[in-house]
């Protein structure tokens, strides 16, 4: 589903613990997956080559609710948290109205399959070298039915609070340093309304009114 993750590493490394990495698409049977590098683990992902062998656990977590019909939808990505709203997008558009919202600090990355979306996608860069100068948020426009929100922390309670004001129901995926991706670890508990609950577990996706309120 989208927003389901997977914890990878290559199958001969030095590395003991997987990395989460969220779904960015499905097609003909195909999982691909799109990440920054950010760390050694993604160095060492990124230095892959083809045949080589991965350690694969998934797919993990409860992802989006993609069962809507006939709603006006908005998907606000930040940065790499535009990862997983593209199969997301995939999955809503032929039976709701999509608009996308992205905000980059400076260079815009726009997957191939949101360039189908022309006119309904909407960009911010801080730097200004594309779209609106600025951040995503001030050009989220909150008149929708349902948001799906991905990408820091910030940005995200940004758009909850939004919602909140609005009456929208909005929901968030969130990042997390996971160990163990199987909710034995808690390493990735985060604090919600209704107490302590794994990201890797009880999320990634939670309702954006559970989480900082
Ligand atoms: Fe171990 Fe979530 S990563 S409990």
């Amino acid at each position: 589903k989208p927003g389901q993750f997977f914890m990878i590493k290559p199958a001969i490394c030095d590395i003991f613990l997987k990395r989460p990495i969220s779904v960015y698409n499905y097609k003909d049977g195909i999982v691909s997956m799109l990440y920054r590098i950010s760390g050694k683990g993604t160095a060492i992902l990124a230095k892959l080559k083809q045949d080589d062998e991965l350690n694969v656990l998934g797919p993990l977590g409860n992802g989006f609710n993609t069962e809507y019909k006939g709603k006006n939808i908005a998907l606000v990505c930040g940065g790499i948290g535009i990862a997983p709203m593209v199969y997301l997008a995939e999955s809503l558009r032929s039976n709701n109205n999509i608009d996308i919202y992205v905000g980059f600090k400076d260079e815009v990355f726009i997957p191939d399959s949101f360039k189908d979306f022309k006119d309904k996608i909407y960009i911010a860069t801080e730097s200004g070298k594309e779209g609106f100068r600025g951040f995503v948020t001030d050009i989220f426009d909150p008149q929708y039915d349902i948001v799906y929100a991905c990408g820091p922390d910030i940005m995200m309670k940004k758009v909850a609070s939004m919602c909140k004001e609005n009456n929208i129901k909005c929901f968030v995926s969130l990042e997390s340093h996971m160990a163990c991706g199987l909710g034995a670890c808690l390493t990735c508990v985060c604090d919600t309304k209704y107490g302590k609950k794994r990201v890797c577990r009880e999320g990634p996706v939670f309702n954006g009114d559970e989480l900082w309120i």
